[in-house]
């Protein structure tokens, strides 16, 4: 009862704010408030049915919005074009709704860092021997692609001993990267799952190492070992479901079983995944590798529960809808962020000028072609002598 008369005086609030406008189609409607959403004490979003009226309308007259409730105009969203619902965020406080890379990598002090953004009080920055692996979600157009970048490329201009493979699928958007002699861009399951097992014995060679040393975890420069970086964009792509006649299936099991295992066991062996999606539930993340991603982003979501699967809580379905917003979770803390925003004339400039940097050094990069068989029996799928 007290919960709706609360919301009953917001609508009320904001009904009388939107009608001092005087706002109207040319058919006479006028704007209605149809819900309001007050998540603390410094946000509120409200959604505005406005058949008739135009975007142009409503940019000339949030001037006067702002003046008569009191609160700043973080976003205002237009959709569903013939009914014209309207999303305006308000806010007591703004973040800046775009930081440069360039401005804040500075803020970087440790090897294996990046920037996770800038939130109300300061540059957050965060690296890998604290938080091993990563997840960065958010529905599509919200900037998980620019933060996955960015991300790697801090990893990059901040570190020495360091592999990069970045598993892209589409073989679009991350093939930048592979200008460098320490990245591998990984095109489909089956290399994936190739270099997921070389992966895990690796692994399992570095801890055997470790314990023939009595250490407990890889020091890069004293074990003169590079940390390794796997960075899967749209991983649902990789770990979704398939049906068993699909000829990815064999790959993308066994590239999930390594995943799985990694997860959950090769933090100290300096291996680390970072997965970007856009959402988390079972059919695209596996809930054993899940649990094992601490530290988490998480941009505007578009539905109250995928921001539960991905943060336990809906603060990244309040967030406005400013590109880079995002959430960013680490253990029982919540900070909200602008990410960096990175250009790919920026991301390109960035890794040509690093290229010298790996290039000094020898690097090793795990294998990926099958082991040549000599004198083979011609495979019966690729001759197509075998029927089912
Ligand atoms: N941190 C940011 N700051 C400002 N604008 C951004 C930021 N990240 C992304 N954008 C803008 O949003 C667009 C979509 O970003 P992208 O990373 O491709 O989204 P997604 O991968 O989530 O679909 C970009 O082209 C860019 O213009
Ligand atoms: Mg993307």
């Amino acid at each position: 009862m007290i919960a709706g008369l609360a919301t009953y005086k917001l609508l009320r609030k904001y009904q009388k704010a939107l009608d001092h406008l005087d706002l109207k189609s040319g058919l006479g409607h006028k704007p209605l408030v149809i819900n309001v959403d007050s998540r603390d004490e410094n946000r509120t979003r409200i959604l505005v049915k406005s058949t008739g009226l135009g975007e142009d309308r409503y940019k000339s007259k949030l001037d006067d919005l702002r003046a008569s409730v009191g609160q700043k105009i973080e976003s205002v969203t237009y959709f569903n074009k013939d009914n014209r619902f309207v999303e305006i965020s308000l806010a007591h406080k703004l973040l800046e709704n775009k930081v440069n890379y360039a401005d804040l990598i500075g803020n970087v002090k440790k090897p294996f860092s990046f920037v996770v953004g800038k939130s109300q009080n300061n540059v957050i920055t965060e690296n890998l021997e604290d938080v091993p692996h990563y997840l960065i979600a958010g529905s599509t157009g919200g900037g998980k692609s620019v933060a996955f970048k960015s991300l790697l490329l801090g990893l990059l201009e901040t570190s020495k001993r360091i592999q990069l493979y970045i598993f892209d699928f589409k073989q679009v958007e991350m093939n930048e990267f592979s200008v460098l002699p320490n990245v591998q861009v990984i095109k489909d399951e089956h290399e994936a799952s190739l270099l997921l097992e070389g992966v895990v014995k690796e692994m399992n060679k570095r801890y055997k190492m470790f314990e023939e040393r009595k250490e407990k975890k890889i020091s890069p420069d004293r074990d003169k070992l590079s940390r390794i970086i796997i960075g899967i964009d749209e991983c649902s792509d990789l770990l979704g479901k398939v049906k068993k006649n699909d000829p990815k299936f064999e790959s993308m099991e066994r590239a999930k079983r390594c995943l799985n295992e990694l997860s959950r066991k090769a933090r100290a062996s300096g291996i680390h995944l970072i997965f970007a999606t856009q959402k988390v539930d079972v059919n695209s993340i596996d809930t054993q590798i899940q649990e094992n991603l601490e530290g988490r982003l998480s941009l505007r979501m578009n539905t109250i529960e995928n921001s539960v699967r991905v943060l336990q809580n809906s603060m990244s379905y309040y967030l406005p809808s400013i590109a880079g917003r995002a959430i960013w979770k680490k253990g029982a803390s919540y900070t909200e962020v602008q990410c960096p925003f990175l250009s790919d004339d920026e991301l390109n400039q960035r890794l040509d000028a690093l290229k010298e940097k790996f290039y000094e050094e020898e690097v090793t990069m795990i294998k990926t072609e099958k082991e040549v068989v000599k004198d083979a029996e011609p495979d019966p799928w690729v001759s197509g002598e075998k029927v089912n």
